[in-house]
């Protein structure tokens, strides 16, 4: 069967590349083809057995923390009402974890971009001390005594040896799976001018072009540029954000532009969580984080009313996709 039964049609508006038969998920209308790399192509069975390993505690080294204890569905796959995550023995992540919808579509990922594949980003929780902990020496053999895993290693993967890369491997391809293209301004796009209200519209000028212009960075079908700005929050970065990966100074406190899909599932909002309500993040981009060092040129004082900042959130609240949320292939698949 098809990693993608149920609501295609939903989460595409009706019109959508059918999957081919290697299993690869339909892109919603407008979306480029899938990416994935060469030598890890998603079919269903990877994705299938992906989504076991995610939803999974045992990847954790006392079986408490999953990925999906962080990244849940219901969520976007982000976490929210938390300004930070907790992992392994209650220790708290250095940052707010950001939605996975779409997240195939990154160029790196982390807010500093420091993993360059989703394989490689998969391997991070799963050995970092703060969040799952787990002896990459330990854990093949300890899936390896589970049936489902016997089972669904060797049809994932043509036999039934169980390695890390495999398990990366399974994990990225479930999360390539996780595309989010249905929501009312989807629709709108699509032709149904009445998917977003008058307020919605007029924000959506405000966005591309106008006062606000957020499409500088937001851009494209996904809402980011993949780039990494300063957007002037602290005088002092006290997460040197990008500065981590390239030692550069004048990447301190530059953080990857999120996608503003499924916003509405997952507040607090920026790298740090700092913001509850998309009003606080308006109100910090219409003063414009004036005198902030290192803050992006394209930021200044917008001189928005509180009717555009409104009618902003409007825009931006269209963007989210409550098929997605409820994808019956995004669920828990340990619970019958
Ligand atoms: C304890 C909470 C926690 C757990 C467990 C966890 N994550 Fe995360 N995840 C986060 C946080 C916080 C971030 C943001 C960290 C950063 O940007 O530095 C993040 C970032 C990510 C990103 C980067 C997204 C992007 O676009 O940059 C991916 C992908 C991801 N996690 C996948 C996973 C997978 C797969 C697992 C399980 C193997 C997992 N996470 C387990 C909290 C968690
Ligand atoms: C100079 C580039 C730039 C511009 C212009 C910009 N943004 Fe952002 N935006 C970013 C970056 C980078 C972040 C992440 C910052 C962080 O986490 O510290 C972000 C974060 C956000 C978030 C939080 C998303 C989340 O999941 O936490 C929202 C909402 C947002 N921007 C909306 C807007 C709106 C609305 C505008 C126009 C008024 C705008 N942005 C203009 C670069 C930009």
């Amino acid at each position: 069967m098809l990693a993608f039964s149920g609501c295609m049609e939903d989460r595409n508006g009706g019109s959508i590349d059918p999957p081919d038969d290697k299993g690869i998920p339909a892109v919603p209308r407008g979306f480029p083809p899938l990416p994935y790399p060469s030598d890890n192509p998603p079919t269903a069975d990877k994705i299938n057995l992906g989504r076991r390993l995610f939803f999974d505690p045992r990847l954790s080294r006392d079986g408490s923390v999953s990925c999906a204890t962080c990244h849940k569905p219901e969520g976007s796959f982000a976490v929210t009402g938390l300004s930070f995550n907790f992992g392994i023995d209650g220790h708290a992540t250095g940052r707010n974890a950001p939605t996975l919808a779409n997240v195939a579509y990154n160029s790196s990922f982390f807010f500093d971009g420091k993993a360059p594949t989703l394989e490689a980003q998969a391997l991070a929780p799963i050995i970092s001390p703060l969040e799952m902990d787990m002896d990459t020496a330990r854990l093949p053999s300890r899936l390896g005594a589970i049936g489902a895993y016997r089972e669904s290693f060797p049809k994932a993967w043509g036999d039934g040896s169980i390695t890390m890369d495999r398990i990366t491997g399974s994990i990225a391809s479930f999360e390539r799976s996780m595309l989010s293209g249905g929501s009312p301004f989807d629709r709108f796009l699509a032709g149904d001018s009445g998917a977003i209200s008058a307020e919605a519209k007029r924000g959506r000028e405000l966005f591309f072009g106008g006062k606000a212009a957020c499409f500088r960075c937001h851009d494209g079908f996904n809402f980011t540029d993949r780039d990494f700005h300063n957007t002037g929050l602290d005088t002092f970065a006290y997460d040197p954000g990008r500065r981590l990966v390239t030692g550069l100074e004048t990447d301190d406190g530059r953080f990857k532009t999120p996608s503003l899909r499924n916003l509405t599932l997952t507040p607090p909002y920026m790298h740090d969580g700092r913001f509850n309500t998309l009003k606080e993040v308006l109100i910090h981009y219409n003063e414009g984080a004036v005198g902030k060092p290192n803050r992006d040129p394209l930021l200044g004082p917008l001189g928005l009313d509180e009717g555009e900042m409104d009618d902003l959130i409007r825009f931006l609240e269209s963007l989210t996709d409550s098929s997605f949320a409820a994808n019956p292939d995004f669920k828990d698949p340990w619970i019958p």
